[in-house]
């Protein structure tokens, strides 16, 4: 946990402040420290400023607990001492991207502008297969897989149209007629399901899972395409975001190395305490802190937050994603971008990516595996010797004619644990209905907003839709500020039933 207390910049903040002149006239001078507070430097954040800064806003300051912008877009440099390369901790992949002049992912936009280096991922051509006994090839039962996901997304969409009460997507598999037994049946449904939504079929809704593939990949439902492009660039993917950042934030608008610890919020302001006790003062706040740490109480609310909204926070879910990066001296593995490998145990080490590839990080020697949901949480409360010792155990497994070597690095990032995220991103279950997304979005009074990946009820999870709620946070906000409507975000008192779906 970083609980670096800020230095040099929050005087440079306060400086800026004092300086500052605000962008709209004010008879009087202003209460506050500042006119809007966005707590939290991920793409929310970031694009909130900017949308505040484009309706002539200067007057913010973005609080961030780490060293740096980016968030959720994570890396590092990764490998023994001589042979690092940037290695991507968290989002790596513009998911869903353009068809024509159809609809763009805006975060394929940002990676174009800020000229990204990125690669074509080819989730189910450049793959190979392993179970317990080594190579074997079980990709028509991955063909199957597939069409069995898409049976369950046209299921989940139209049995009873917009009148059907949700249930999980195991319910939807088995009434589509899919019952994975075998370690390959099971391994293939995870890489179809769980490597997306970083949960079981169990832990999610159907409907809104449905939606959320639709509406990314989908080009037939307004989703931008079904291809994904995987960051390569060796500044990592968080770049773009960073580079973005850049072209409009002034000094002093950034605080960096500042935990927040309490947000107090009445009907005239928002007051922020760090971690060292320093409060700011401000109109308005926009939070976008991870799902994670709204529901784990990292940052307390004076008062507390009423109940429909605790509620709501505590019913949607934070999944979590983890990468486990090895690094040899030889590559020795497949040639193909991705390999499963079936466990008779679900969910155990089952997706190996290689970088050590034309196009990729050639010569790199690193290779990595994803576990997901409770796997990953599992894990997490092992050593990195543990954890290390049973990945090796594995291409052991996969390779049984390999004496595998040790690795010559070994990392992988502890997600759930960290308490600025506490998971990976959020995912949609199925006792989660539409008014409970409702009030997770709605603002607290007039002065306290939300926003982050969470809040999107199309994108939850995605680079993208942190980038939408950004974008409708700061507008929002930016109405109230410019005097013009003040309009409250609908909330429902009391959720009593679970009404027909709404997108
Ligand atoms: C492992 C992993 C893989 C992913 N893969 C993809 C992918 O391939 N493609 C994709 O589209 N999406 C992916 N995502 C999801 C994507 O990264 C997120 O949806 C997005 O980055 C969220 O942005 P945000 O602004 O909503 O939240 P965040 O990025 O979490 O921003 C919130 C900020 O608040 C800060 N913060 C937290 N607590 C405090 C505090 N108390 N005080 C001050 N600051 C605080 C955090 O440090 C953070 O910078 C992945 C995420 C992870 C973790
Ligand atoms: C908190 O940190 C900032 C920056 O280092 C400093 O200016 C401020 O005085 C600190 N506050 C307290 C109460 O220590
Ligand atoms: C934040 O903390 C890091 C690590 O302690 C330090 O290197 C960096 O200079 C600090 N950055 C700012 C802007 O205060
Ligand atoms: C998907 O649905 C079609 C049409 O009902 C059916 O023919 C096909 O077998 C299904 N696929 C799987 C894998 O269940
Ligand atoms: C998803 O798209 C399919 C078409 O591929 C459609 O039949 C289905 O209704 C959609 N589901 C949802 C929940 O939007
Ligand atoms: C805001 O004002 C309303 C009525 O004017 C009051 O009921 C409410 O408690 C106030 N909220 C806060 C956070 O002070
Ligand atoms: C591994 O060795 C066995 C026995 O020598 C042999 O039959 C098999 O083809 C080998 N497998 C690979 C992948 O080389």
């Amino acid at each position: 946990m970083r609980r670096t207390v800020l230095k040099i910049c929050f005087a440079a903040a306060i400086a800026g402040l004092a300086l500052g002149v605000p962008s709209h006239p004010a008879k009087s001078p202003p209460k506050h420290d500042t006119t809007v507070l966005i707590l939290g430097g991920g793409v929310a954040g970031i694009i909130a400023a900017r949308t505040l800064h484009k309706q002539g806003i200067d007057r913010f300051i973005i609080v961030e607990a780490r060293d740096e912008l980016g968030g959720r877009m994570r890396s590092t440099r990764f490998g023994a001492e001589g042979r690092r390369a940037t290695v991507e901790l968290g989002a790596n992949w513009i998911q869903g991207t353009q068809v024509g002049d159809g609809p763009a992912n805006p975060i394929l936009t940002l990676a174009k502008k800020h000229g990204l280096k990125t690669a074509e991922s080819d989730f189910y051509e450049s793959i190979v297969t392993y179970d317990e006994t080594g190579a074997v090839d079980y990709l028509t039962t991955l063909a199957n897989a597939v069409d069995a996901y898409t049976n369950l997304t046209v299921v989940g969409g139209g049995r009873v149209p917009k009148k059907q009460v949700d249930t999980t997507c195991r319910t939807g598999y088995s009434l589509v007629g899919v019952k994975p037994k075998t370690p390959q049946e099971m391994v293939t449904e995870y890489y179809v399901f769980d490597w997306e939504y970083a949960q079981t079929p169990e832990q999610t809704s159907w409907i809104a899972s449905s939606w959320a593939n639709n509406f990314t990949f989908d080009v037939d439902q307004g989703g931008f395409s079904d291809e994904n492009l995987l960051s390569v660039d060796q500044r990592g993917f968080k770049h773009l975001i960073q580079a973005e950042a850049q072209t409009f934030l002034k000094p002093g608008q950034t605080l960096l190395n500042a935990t927040v610890r309490t947000i107090t919020h009445s009907n005239d302001s928002v007051v922020i305490t760090l971690a060292n006790g320093t409060t700011i003062s401000a109109d308005y706040a926009i939070t976008t802190f991870s799902l994670g740490v709204l529901q784990n109480d990292d940052v307390l609310f004076e008062p507390a937050l009423p109940i429909w909204k605790q509620e709501a926070i505590q019913s949607m879910s934070m999944a979590t994603y983890t990468k486990i990066f090895l690094q040899f001296e030889d590559k020795f593995w497949f040639d193909t971008q991705f390999a499963l490998y079936a466990d008779t145990e679900r969910g155990r080490y089952p997706v190996w990516q290689g970088l050590d590839l034309e196009g990729f990080l050639p010569g790199s020697g690193i290779i990595f595996a994803t576990v997901t949901g409770d796997y990953s949480e599992r894990i997490e409360s092992l050593s990195d010797a543990q954890v290390q010792a049973e990945l090796v155990d594995v291409l052991a497994t996969m390779f049984p004619n390999i004496t595998i070597p040790t690795p010559t690095a070994f990392l992988f990032p502890r997600w759930f644990s960290d308490p600025l995220y506490r998971g990976s991103y959020s995912n949609w279950p199925a006792s989660f209905v539409s008014p409970h997304h409702t009030n997770l979005r709605a603002n607290v009074g007039k002065r306290l907003w939300f926003s982050g990946e969470a809040m999107s009820q199309r994108y939850f999870g995605f680079l993208h839709g942190a980038y939408f709620e950004g974008i409708d946070a700061g507008e929002k906000v930016a109405s109230c500020v410019l005097g013009k409507s003040c309009k409250s975000l609908p909330f429902v008192e009391l959720i009593s039933n679970a009404n027909p779906y709404i997108v």
